[in-house]
């Protein structure tokens, strides 16, 4: 394992079967990092590990729920048991779907606090006793713009986001001084998310949004990488990458 730069690093990233996740993962398996990618959609990661595989890059896969905590700590001990260490946990699931309060949509709220924060608590929950042990680790996580200002029908979403920041933060303080803690924050990326909203109307407004603007994910998975590679002694806290068309 290299000390910084990417060749050679153990990558596991939540979410990795579409969009960011997906991106990243093949941006890093190019650079020479060794990904462990979990999500629900088992498929599409056979799929996405093949690729990898065939590039030359080294990839395995798990179905993980970041709702359930005992699926973050096998995906974590997969990577211990193929690759024999952890260096970068990318939490990345999440889920938007957005809609204005009064709609009482009360189990999609469930819904987001439990992919988007506990998901994120389960991830650190697995990954900071591995890191404490090797005195070295990244956590980097997805978070939003909605981790920075809140829109109508973004109220529970950007609550959660906020969250994330607030917990990826308060690691940050207390992770004493052996480990990197990295949020990156997109806009508007052109990906599936825009069509998780149940609400037509917020649905029809996002989804416009998206085709107009967007920024393609490997924008984001640009900035992940960056923060992966920077020396250890180098730690890139927060990152917001937002289409240039975006307020
Ligand atoms: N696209 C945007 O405009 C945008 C903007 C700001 C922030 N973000 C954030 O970016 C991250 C990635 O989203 P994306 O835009 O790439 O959308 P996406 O293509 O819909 O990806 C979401 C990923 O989360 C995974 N996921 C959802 N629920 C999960 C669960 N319970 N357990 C494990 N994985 C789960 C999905 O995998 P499975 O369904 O296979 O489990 C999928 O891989 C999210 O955290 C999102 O909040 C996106």
């Amino acid at each position: 394992m290299s000390e910084s730069g990417i060749d050679g690093k153990v990558v596991a990233i939540t979410g990795a079967s579409s969009g960011i996740g997906e991106a990243t993962a093949l941006l890093l398996a190019g650079r020479g990092a060794r990904l462990v990618l979990g999500a629900r959609r088992t498929g599409r990661l056979a799929e996405l590990t093949a690729r990898i595989e065939e590039a030359g890059g080294a990839a395995v896969f798990l179905r993980t729920d970041v709702t359930r905590a005992e699926d973050l700590r096998a995906l974590v001990a997969l990577a211990v048991e193929r690759f024999g260490r952890l260096d970068v946990l990318v939490s990345n699931a999440g889920v938007g779907t957005v809609s204005p309060l009064d709609d009482l949509r009360v189990e999609e709220w469930d819904r987001m606090v439990d992919v988007n924060v506990k998901g994120l608590l389960h991830g650190i929950g697995a990954a900071l006793p591995v890191f404490r042990a090797q005195g070295a680790g990244h956590f980097v996580t997805t978070a939003s713009t909605a981790a920075y200002t809140v829109v109508p029908a973004m109220a529970v979403y950007a609550g959660t986001k906020y969250a994330v920041r607030a917990i990826c933060e308060g690691l940050r303080k207390e992770a004493d001084g052996s480990l990197r803690v990295t949020t990156v924050s997109p806009g508007v990326t052109d990906t599936d998310f825009a069509e998780a909203s149940t609400n037509p109307e917020v649905r029809a407004r996002i989804t416009e949004m998206r085709d107009r603007v967007a920024i393609a994910p490997e924008a984001i998975a640009r900035a992940i990488a960056f923060a992966v590679e920077q020396p250890a002694d180098v730690d890139v806290n927060e990152i917001v990458v937002r289409p240039t068309a975006q307020h």
